[in-house]
């Protein structure tokens, strides 16, 4: 068990080099089983859910070897369609490899995956478009149990434009005989980098960043060298962490027009940005003011994966704000934690009411969940006074050398082993 400790009140200031995206990485390590090509992906960041990802592709018998910061996956001699149930449980997007692993061997059994508990995250929309190509599943003691004689194009529409069942769907149709359409599809940034990743290995997929994505299956696929695309929730969590803490940051390396409902936010409560190519510089010098209202929703729309950090920020802006959680049904968990530090918010269902206070005061926090602990992170370096933020191993899963980067920008934060 490690713990943060960090004494608030600094400003921050300097530039910092946003990681390759954490959802962006994860499914296309899932695709690499798809081909027996060699695959190098630049530039990953070292973070516990790629490298539990990195373990299950390990247990199916795919190479993996480490050149720097990239990574090298053989796939090519992969001989085991069965993801154990220790690391399905501690990786959500291990329910990615159920596409890819049906798909090369016809057969797949994974254990239902964990990841962060932040509600009841079903798979229903995996399996039934997974169903739909011909797939048959059955379920039993905690196992989800897949086989089939081909894969056959179809036309799915997702009840709901769920990210992983968008991906999952891509990858069980790369290799499938005729057209796959999904109907109502996820239109995140890293979907279509996946779509970007798979063309490049030889898929003939269209679409991906619409509604709409078509999927001409192919026989074969090769290898290729991948930069995935930055990591949008990073980059907006050290935007959020200027703006709270005060002082001057440049997020390097990241398009704009990807966090741009966050973007709108901030100017909202009052910070300066200014956009330079792939730079976003945020200013701030003065006490923020509340935005009324935040929504999370599917992409474009504001992410869940921002909404601890900005109800965070909230909470020592002046005035009122609402937090509605569209997404995840119990993703306020860490608001306990923000009381503890003199936040004022009422939670009521999927709302969270918050009465901006001053400031912050340092106090002993759990984090519970990767989001929801890196909002603990940021409410405690604007806090007045030392915090402990115990649990961490949470905010590994998302945040590479992040105490390394925060302390580069003046952060006053260290890892300690309890
Ligand atoms: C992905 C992201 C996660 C992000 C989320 C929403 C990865 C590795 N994780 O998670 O960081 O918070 O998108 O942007 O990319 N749903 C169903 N049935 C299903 C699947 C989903 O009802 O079969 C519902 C969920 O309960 C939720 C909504 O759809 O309410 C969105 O979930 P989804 O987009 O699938 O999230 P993930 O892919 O798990």
């Amino acid at each position: 068990m490690e713990k943060y400790i960090i004494n608030g009140g600094n400003k921050l200031y300097g530039n910092i080099k946003i990681q390759t995206a954490k959802n962006s990485v994860l499914p296309i390590l899932a695709a690499t089983v798809l081909t027996d090509g060699k695959v190098k992906i630049l530039n990953v960041p070292r973070i516990t859910d790629v490298k539990n990802m990195v373990k299950i592709l390990t247990c199916l018998g795919c190479k993996a070897v480490y050149e720097g910061d990239d990574i090298v996956i053989d796939s090519s001699c992969a001989d085991c369609y069965e993801i154990p149930s220790a690391l399905a449980h501690e990786l959500r997007s291990s329910v990615f490899l159920l596409g890819s692993v049906i798909s090369r061997f016809h057969h797949a059994k994974i254990a239902y995956p964990g990841g962060c508990d932040i509600g009841l995250r079903p798979v229903d929309l995996h399996l039934s478009g997974l169903k739909k190509l011909g797939v048959q599943i059955t379920e039993r003691n905690g196992y989800i149990l897949c086989k089939c004689d081909r894969l056959r194009g179809e036309e799915i529409m997702l009840d709901c434009p769920s990210v992983g069942a968008t991906e999952n769907i891509m990858l069980a149709a790369v290799k499938a005989e005729g057209i796959t359409v999904i109907k109502n599809a996820a239109r995140e940034p890293e979907i279509e980098d996946l779509q970007k990743f798979l063309n490049g290995i030889g898929a003939k997929i269209k679409g991906a960043g619409s509604g709409t994505i078509v999927i001409e299956g192919v026989k074969k696929l090769t290898g290729t060298n991948f930069l995935p695309i930055s990591d949008r929730i990073e980059a907006g969590t050290f935007l959020i962490a200027a703006a709270m803490c005060g002082g001057e940051v440049c997020a390097e390396g990241i398009c704009a027009e990807n966090i741009s409902s966050l973007l709108h936010k901030l100017k909202e409560n009052g910070c300066k940005i200014s956009i330079n190519n792939d730079k976003i510089v945020l200013e701030n010098h003065k006490k923020l003011v509340s935005v009324k209202s935040i929504e999370t929703q599917p992409y474009p729309g504001f992410p869940t994966d921002l909404q601890a950090q900005i109800t965070a920020l909230c909470c020592i802006s002046e005035g009122h704000s609402i937090i509605t959680e569209n997404l995840f049904e119990t993703r306020f968990k860490y608001i306990p934690e923000l009381r503890k530090m003199g936040a004022d918010v009422t939670v009521i269902d999927r709302n969270a009411f918050v009465r901006g206070v001053d400031k912050f005061k340092g106090a002993t926090v759990i984090a519970h969940d990767l989001r929801g602990g890196a909002a603990l992170v940021l409410a405690a370096l604007a806090a007045e006074g030392k915090s402990e933020i115990l649990d961490i191993s949470h905010i590994d899963r998302g945040y590479g050398a992040f105490e390394y980067k925060l302390r580069d920008l003046g952060g006053d934060i260290v890892r300690v082993s309890v």
